[in-house]
Order: structure tokens, then C-alpha cells, then sequence
């Protein structure tokens, strides 16, 4: 079982239910650290009450340093034994001193079908451009933003009247389904490479 690093920034549905995927015996990780960007990330109790170590790395006094917050959440991840890292809602641009450390072993959850509307603000722009469906990726991380291989894909259709709002709470229990299968295959593609 791989030590498994989950990252959020927010709510941490998607974390909870990867720590739900990792109760059973046999998944093939076990998370052993979660970290927020955010002190009051509502993940952050989750994780604890599930007996998780969780802890924040609050951004905010690095000002503009992006590689010196990195640093101290890398000293965390190592201090804690990581060999995978999850991003589940993580909302910070990592630069590529820290993708490039953690190549082949950092996955994240997007709410589109890659390659389609990289970035922010997804559904309405997949709703603006007339789309049928929306949907998630989990894909590997690499230096571009929401660029890398992708691992597994869930989509749903558009039904009229559709919001963004909606269409991401719809698409929620698809993510949480779709995540666990997909870390759990990144950590077989892992150990063999290991
Ligand atoms: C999820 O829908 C995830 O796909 C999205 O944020 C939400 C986090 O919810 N991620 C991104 O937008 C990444 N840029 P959660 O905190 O409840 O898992």
C-alpha cells in the first residue's frame, strides 16, 4: 500500500470519499496525511475525524513566493512518508519545481472532459459552447495547468434547464465515484514502475 497524500483546499467531498476507498483492507493506498492550503478548509475536521493526520499550510504569508509555501508543504508530505499525492479541490497553481518533484506520483480530480475547459469556471462555459455533457478527469500532473495523461473519465448528460450549479452537484457523486477507481489504478501503474 502506498502512503497516500490527499491535498484540498475547501469542502473535501472528494477526499472523503478516497479516505472511504482506503478503509477497505485491500485498496492500495492508505492515506496518511491530509493538507490544506486553507486553516478553516472544512476537509481539514473531516480528515481528523476519520483519524486521519490532517494539517493546513496556510498560503497567505508567502505572499507572492509560491515556491517557499511549496517548500514548507513538501517538508510536511515528506515528513509524513508520501508516495502519492492526491489534489481533490485543490485551488493553488503549483509551480514546476513542485510538479516536477512529484512527477509520477501527484494525480487530480477536474471537473471537465479533458482536454476540453481546462481551468475554472467549467460547466458554464461547457453550457455557454452549446455542450451535451459535462463530466471529470483524473489525470496525471505535469507542468502545464490541468494538462497531463489522463488516468479515467465520468461524463453525464446536459438536461435542459441545467445550471452550473446543478450540473455540479449531479456531477459530484460521479467524482466520488470515479476518484478512488482511478487513484487505485495510478498506484498499480506506481508499484510497477517502483
Ligand atoms: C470538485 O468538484 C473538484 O472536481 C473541483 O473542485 C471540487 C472540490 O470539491 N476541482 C477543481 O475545480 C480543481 N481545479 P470537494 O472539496 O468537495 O472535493
Amino acid at each position: 500500500r502506498l502512503n497516500l497524500a490527499i491535498l484540498i483546499s475547501g469542502r473535501g467531498s472528494n477526499m472523503a470519499a478516497l479516505l472511504k476507498a482506503a478503509a477497505a483492507p485491500d485498496y492500495p493506498a492508505r492515506p496518511v496525511l491530509v493538507l490544506s492550503n486553507r486553516p478553516d478548509a472544512l476537509g481539514l475536521e473531516t480528515a481528523l475525524a476519520a483519524g486521519v493526520q490532517a494539517v493546513a499550510v496556510d498560503h497567505k504569508p508567502f505572499g507572492k513566493d509560491r515556491e517557499a509555501f511549496e517548500r514548507a508543504m513538501d517538508t510536511a508530505l515528506v515528513g509524513a512518508g508520501t508516495q502519492i499525492i492526491a489534489l481533490a479541490g485543490f485551488m493553488r497553481v503549483l509551480t514546476p519545481w513542485f510538479v516536477e518533484k512529484w512527477q509520477g506520483r501527484m494525480i487530480n480530480i477536474h471537473p471537465s472532459l479533458l482536454p476540453k475547459y481546462k481551468g475554472l469556471d467549467t460547466h458554464q462555459r461547457a453550457l455557454d459552447a452549446g455542450e451535451t455533457e459535462v463530466g471529470a478527469t483524473v489525470h496525471w500532473v505535469s507542468p502545464g495547468v490541468d494538462d497531463g495523461e489522463i488516468i479515467q473519465q465520468a461524463s453525464l448528460p446536459i438536461l435542459p434547464g441545467d445550471t452550473a450549479d446543478t450540473l455540479a452537484a449531479r456531477l459530484l457523486p460521479l467524482e466520488h465515484a470515479l476518484y478512488p477507481e482511478a487513484l487505485a489504478r495510478a498506484c498499480t501503474r506506481i508499484a510497477q514502475a517502483d
